[in-house]
């Protein structure tokens, strides 16, 4: 195994704790900004409540509403106006991970003097960031304990990600119940994109430690057996307590261990919501069992043969190439029929026509060193096999 480095330093409040929320974000200062979504906040009853603490405790607050799904360079943008106008000290996000991660990009966009794309575009270095602390609604991309965030471009057809440590949440409120309202459809993508971000680094030939896959495998089982019980009862307090939790541990590093291939699926969704404004999780799903079969091969068939066995509870006595073409047939059926996501892309509307530009830049113009490398003929052929 390489050698690594674990520091997540997110302090994490887990159930209803919000009346810490104040003392939280006095630590940081009297300024707040306060950013989140569409109004699902406001349905909820979640804004008035937060609003009720942050007035009750004497700090100044500002507002900024209206950060989209798969969020837009411009909101940041006004974000990191507000900040600077404003002098705020500390930014207060709740939402999902659309919300949390455009908040990321204000609290460092606040710091500097050029346009926050480019900490996209062009990986400038984050020196500097405002603190943030983030009340979670959506169990799904683990933004509240990571330091990644994904902001979208349309003018250049470009979704691009940035991980820096400065980014991550100083603090992070998680309380489950805050999940009750939300969607079947955002529920059953939320547990695509958990599965994914654990898939991602399960799915590798490289030696790693024994108790990590342990840990994975246990997490992906976590997420089989809850996503479903929280479609059908949404106020499952179990159920959303263990997605929730799930979402953090699965991305935020303590997996990655000492392992060094890349991600593949990622970045080939990222096109297709960069190009479509598809829900994350759903091109997710529709990817993953695809690239798994793309992938299968002498090298690749043992990891997808530990994961049919120690996960999906497939026979070990079976021979190797049965486990693994059932493994995926197994993972297709739980995405597709148990969590009834959409199971094509032409079931989306999607059709062919920007599959080479989208490969060429899901690769960028390389290869992914993923499970198998994958260069853009091959990311291609796998958004073929997804029509
Ligand atoms: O905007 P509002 O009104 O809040 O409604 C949202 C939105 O319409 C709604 N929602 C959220 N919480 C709710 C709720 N509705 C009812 N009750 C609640 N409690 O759900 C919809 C989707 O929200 P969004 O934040 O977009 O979903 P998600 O958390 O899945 O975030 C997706 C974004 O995160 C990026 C994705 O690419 C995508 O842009 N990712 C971020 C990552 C990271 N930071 O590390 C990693 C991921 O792989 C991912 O790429
Ligand atoms: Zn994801």
């Amino acid at each position: 195994m390489n050698g690594f480095i674990y520091n997540i330093p997110t302090k994490v409040y887990f159930g209803d704790h919000l009346n810490m929320l104040a003392p939280e974000l006095k630590k940081f200062g009297k300024r707040v900004l306060l950013t989140y979504g569409g109004g699902s906040i406001k349905q909820s009853g979640l804004y008035n409540r937060i609003v009720g603490e942050i007035k009750k405790a004497g700090l100044e607050l500002h507002e900024l509403s209206g950060i989209e799904p798969n969020p837009r360079i411009e909101s940041v943008r006004r974000g990191v106006n507000m900040c600077k106008k404003n002098e705020i000290d500390v930014i207060l996000a709740v939402g999902g991970g659309s919300v949390l991660d455009a908040s990321k990009f204000m609290a460092a966009g606040a710091k500097v003097d050029f346009d926050p794309w480019l900490f996209l575009s062009e990986k400038r270095p984050v020196k500097k960031a405002l603190p943030l602390i983030t009340v979670l609604t959506l169990s799904a991309t683990g933004s509240e304990m990571d330091g990644g965030g994904v902001i979208t471009n349309l003018k250049t057809n470009e979704k691009l990600g940035r991980a820096d440590d400065l980014l991550r949440p100083k603090v992070s409120f998680l309380d489950p119940a805050l999940t009750y309202t939300v969607s079947r459809f955002q529920t059953a993508a939320g547990a695509a994109d958990i599965l994914s971000h654990i898939m991602e680094e399960y799915f590798t030939t490289e030696p790693d430690l024994y108790m990590l896959d342990g840990i994975m495998e246990t997490l992906m089982k976590t997420v089989i057996k809850y996503a479903p019980v929280a479609l059908d009862d949404p106020e499952n307090e179990e159920a959303r307590a263990n997605l929730m939790w799930a979402s953090s541990w699965a991305i935020n590093g303590f997996i990655t261990g000492g392992k060094t291939h890349e991600w593949s699926v990622h970045p080939m969704e990222h096109e297709l919501s960069a190009f479509y404004d598809i829900t994350h999780g759903l091109g997710l799903a529709i990817l993953t069992p695809r690239w798994l079969k793309y992938c299968l091969n002498k090298n690749t068939m043992p990891r997808i043969c530990q994961f049919g066995i120690n996960v999906l509870g497939i026979s070990s006595q079976l021979a190797p190439a049965l486990v693994a073409k059932r493994a995926i047939d197994q993972l297709s059926d739980f995405l597709f029929k148990t969590l009834k996501l959409d199971r094509t892309l032409t079931e989306i509307g999607i059709g062919d026509k920007d599959f080479k530009q989208m490969a060429q830049k899901a690769t960028r113009g390389g290869v992914i060193e993923g499970f198998i490398p994958l260069n853009a003929d091959d990311v291609e052929k796998i958004y073929e096999m997804c029509l």
